[in-house]
């Protein structure tokens, strides 16, 4: 027995990161990567102090139920709406993230996809790899231009606001819908108009999502919103799958009532609808958003400074649910 605090990594990490944390605690970790069912998280937090997991791992009342130990989740994730914020709180239980880090990097792949769909990058690239191309021609994978065209942007966080820089080096018209409007210094330095999300959805030729998902906000964009948008328009989201209809989506993009979609996010990831996958028209990444090497590091290792943080009794530098403090 090292008489060090038990903690739980639930999912593999780099052996750096693992270097980072041994000197702090014993170590449980679940280095074969697949993912805990509920039960086995729930029985491996039994007796941890806290656990390192991802956005891919659910904690709610049931898996909390058992842990009395527990004083900290640290998601190595921005978003946190994998975690009942509630329960953790009703049990004292502290809740980080990882924001600031991961911000221009999902805003260049936000932009990567936005390109991709507007000008039919993976669909002409499946079609070239499949022979199909036999002549250059005036009218092959005619897409959207996105320099000169109006950019709505749906949740203007941090995110949302990076994106909006990017679009200005296009030349972009940029309008945005947040649950707030932003303060005027923000809405100036982004240059970006406030709209209603119907107008927005009505003028803009490319639609981001990028807010964070509630159940508040579940499938934001239906076949009414989407009905709304113009038909060479395009529609990216990597924020949450939740917040998209895909079924609505599917039907859209078959019936070409908009252009083209991509999606980074699912609501059944690792699940993908076959509908999406047997569509053309859409862009489809395996929620990859954050994913450089540098900024996958700096989430881990932020997520760990976290941790390590609560381990010695401080305040982590980038709690969640700070009712639960000094609970
Ligand atoms: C995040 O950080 O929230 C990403 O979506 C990865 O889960």
């Amino acid at each position: 027995m090292s008489g060090k605090p038990k903690v739980l990594v639930a999912r593999a990490i780099f052996p750096e990161h693992l270097a980072l944390l041994e000197p702090h605690c014993e170590l449980d970790y679940n280095a074969g990567d697949e993912p805990l069912t509920k039960a086995e998280l729930a029985a491996r937090l039994v007796d941890k102090r806290a656990a390192l997991i991802t956005g891919s791992e659910r904690i709610d009342a049931g898996v909390l139920a058992q842990a009395g130990e527990l004083s900290a989740i640290c998601s190595i994730s921005v978003g946190y709406n994998h975690i009942d914020i509630a329960a953790c709180t009703g049990a004292g239980v502290l809740v980080t993230n990882t924001p600031e880090v991961l911000t221009e990097t999902t805003a260049d792949m936000g932009f990567a996809l936005l390109m991709a769909a507007a000008r039919r990058i993976s669909e002409s690239e499946r079609w070239l790899r499949e022979g199909h191309w036999k002549r250059w021609a005036l009218d092959q994978f005619l897409g959207t231009d996105v320099h000169g065209s109006t950019l709505g942007i749906v949740g203007m966080g941090r995110i949302g606001r990076a994106i909006a820089r990017r679009a200005r080096g296009f030349a972009m018209n940029v309008v945005y819908h947040n649950r707030a409007r932003l303060a005027p210094e923000l809405e100036a330095q982004s240059a970006a108009q406030y709209l209603d999300l119907d107008s927005l959805l009505r003028v803009s030729d490319h639609v981001i999502l990028v807010l964070p998902y509630s159940v508040e906000n579940h499938h934001l964009i239906g076949a009414s919103q989407l009905a709304l948008m113009k038909p060479y328009a395009t529609l990216s989201n990597i924020a949450r799958g939740g917040l998209i209809d895909e079924r609505a989506l599917c039907a859209a993009l078959r019936e070409g009532r908009i252009a083209a979609a991509a999606l980074d996010v699912f609501e059944g990831e690792p699940q993908v609808l076959e509908e999406l996958l047997a569509l053309r028209n859409v862009v489809l990444t395996p929620h990859l958003g954050s994913a450089s090497r540098a900024t996958r590091d700096a989430m881990a290792r932020l997520a760990i400074a976290n941790l390590v943080a609560v381990l010695a009794g401080d305040k982590p530098p980038c709690l969640v649910n700070p009712q639960a403090w000094g609970h």
